[in-house]
C-alpha cells in the first residue's frame, strides 16, 4: 500500500511515517518544511517539497504517485498565534485543505486520515469528554480544524470521500530510537519547555496559574505519546481500507495530570531539580482535559503502549539531550 502523508516532516507526521514505514508500507510525503524539518524525513520516504494549497503541485504528485490512502498532517497548531493571526490559520488549514480535497475528488483518490484536536471541545461540559460532546471551540486554531471537519463531512456526502478525523489530546515524547523528536520554533509545550531546564537554557520553568479547580490547582491534561498517535493513524488507515463509513475518534489516555505533576515527574526522570515559578493563567486554557479514548479503542483496536507519564517523558528526554537545539546543528 502506498501512503502520502501531508506533513510527514513535522512532529506527528514524522513519527507516523516511521511507524508505516517500521510496518513495510510505501510512503510518500509533501511538506513545505515551513515548520517540519528535513532531518526528520525518513530516508526510505519518496519526498516533495512543496504547499497543498498550490493546486497544480499536489495534481502533479497525485498524477505521478499510485496512492491508497492519505494522512493530512500539513496545518499550522499555534494555539496563541491563531489568536493574533487567525486567516494565517484560515488559509493554510481551511484553504489548503479545500485544496487538498479539490485534488483528491479529481483524482478518484477517496480515503483520508487527519489531525484534529482537543481544542475543537473548548470549555468541555464534563470529563472525559466523548466524542458527541459539544463541540465549541475558544480559539481560532480550534475552529479552524472543526471547519476542516465539517468541509470532510460535507465532501463525503457529494463524493463519497471517507475519512477518519483524530482529535489529540496532549501529544507528547518522542521515538524511542532517539532520532526524531519534537522540535517547535517557537516552542510552547509544557514538556519542552521544562526539559529546557535541565538542559541549561531556562532557569525555571512557569507555572500558568494555580488557582484552577483542581486538586493542586494547577491545568490537567491527558498526555498521550506520540508513537501512540502514530499507531492510531495506521489503524483508521486500515479502518477506511477495509470499506468502513467516515468516523471521528478521540485519542488520549484517559488520565490526566497537573502541570505540577509533570514537573514532578520530569525531576525524577531528568535527576535535576528543575525550579518552577508561579505566573498568570495563560489566555484560553481549559482547567481540565481528558479524553474518553474507548471508541478508538473499541472500533480502531487500539491500545497506547506508552501510558506512563515516566516513559513518556524519558524518551522525550532521550531526544532533547541528545539534540538539545532540535534538528538544528
Ligand atoms: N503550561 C505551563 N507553563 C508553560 C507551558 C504550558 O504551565 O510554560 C501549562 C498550560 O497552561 C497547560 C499545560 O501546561 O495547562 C499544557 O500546555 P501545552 O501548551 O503543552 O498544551 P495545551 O494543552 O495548551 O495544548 C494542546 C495542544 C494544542 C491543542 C490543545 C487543545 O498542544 O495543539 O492542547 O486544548 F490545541
Amino acid at each position: 500500500m502506498t501512503v502520502l502523508v501531508l506533513g510527514g516532516a513535522g512532529y506527528i507526521g514524522s513519527h507516523t511515517v516511521y511507524a508505516l514505514i517500521e510496518k513495510g508500507e510505501d510512503v510518500v510525503i509533501i511538506d513545505n518544511l515551513e515548520t517540519g524539518h528535513i532531518e526528520a524525513v525518513h530516508p526510505k520516504a519518496r519526498f516533495y517539497k512543496g504547499d497543498i494549497r498550490d493546486r497544480a503541485f499536489v495534481d502533479s504528485v497525485l498524477d505521478k504517485e499510485k496512492i491508497d490512502a492519505v494522512i493530512h498532517f500539513a496545518a499550522n497548531s499555534l494555539v496563541g498565534e491563531s489568536m493574533t493571526n487567525p486567516l494565517k490559520y484560515y488559509d493554510n488549514n481551511v484553504n489548503g485543505t479545500k485544496v487538498l480535497l479539490q485534488s483528491m475528488v479529481a483524482h478518484g483518490l477517496n480515503k483520508i486520515v487527519f489531525s484534529s484536536t482537543a481544542a475543537t471541545y473548548g470549555e468541555p461540559e464534563r470529563v472525559p469528554i466523548l466524542e458527541t460532546d459539544r463541540t465549541e471551540p475558544t480559539n481560532a486554531y480550534g475552529e479552524t480544524k472543526l471547519s476542516m471537519e465539517k468541509m470532510f463531512k460535507w465532501t463525503d456526502r457529494a463524493h463519497g470521500l471517507k475519512y477518519v478525523s483524530l482529535r489529540y489530546f496532549n501529544a507528547c515524547g518522542a521515538h524511542v530510537s532517539g532520532q526524531i523528536g519534537e522540535a517547535h520554533k517557537p516552542e510552547t509545550h509544557l514538556i519542552p519547555l521544562i526539559l529546557q531546564v535541565p538542559l541549561g537554557q531556562r532557569e525555571a520553568i512557569s507555572i500558568f496559574g494555580n488557582d484552577y479547580p483542581t486538586k493542586d490547582g494547577t491545568c490537567i491534561r491527558d498526555y498521550i505519546h506520540v508513537t501512540d498517535l502514530a499507531q492510531a493513524h495506521i489503524l483508521a488507515v486500515d479502518y477506511l481500507m477495509k470499506g468502513n463509513d467516515s468516523n471521528i475518534f478521540n485519542l488520549g489516555n484517559g488520565v490526566g495530570f497537573t502541570v505540577n505533576e509533570v514537573i514532578e515527574t520530569a525531576r525524577k526522570v531528568t535527576g535535576h531539580p528543575i525550579p518552577a515559578v508561579m505566573a498568570e493563567r495563560r489566555a484560553g486554557d481549559p482547567a481540565q482535559l481528558i479524553a474518553s479514548s474507548e471508541k478508538a479503542k473499541t472500533i480502531l483496536g487500539w491500545k497506547p503502549e506508552h501510558a506512563d507519564l515516566e516513559e513518556i517523558i524519558a524518551t522525550a528526554w532521550k531526544w532533547h539531550s541528545t539534540h538539545p537545539n532540535g534538528y538544528a546543528k
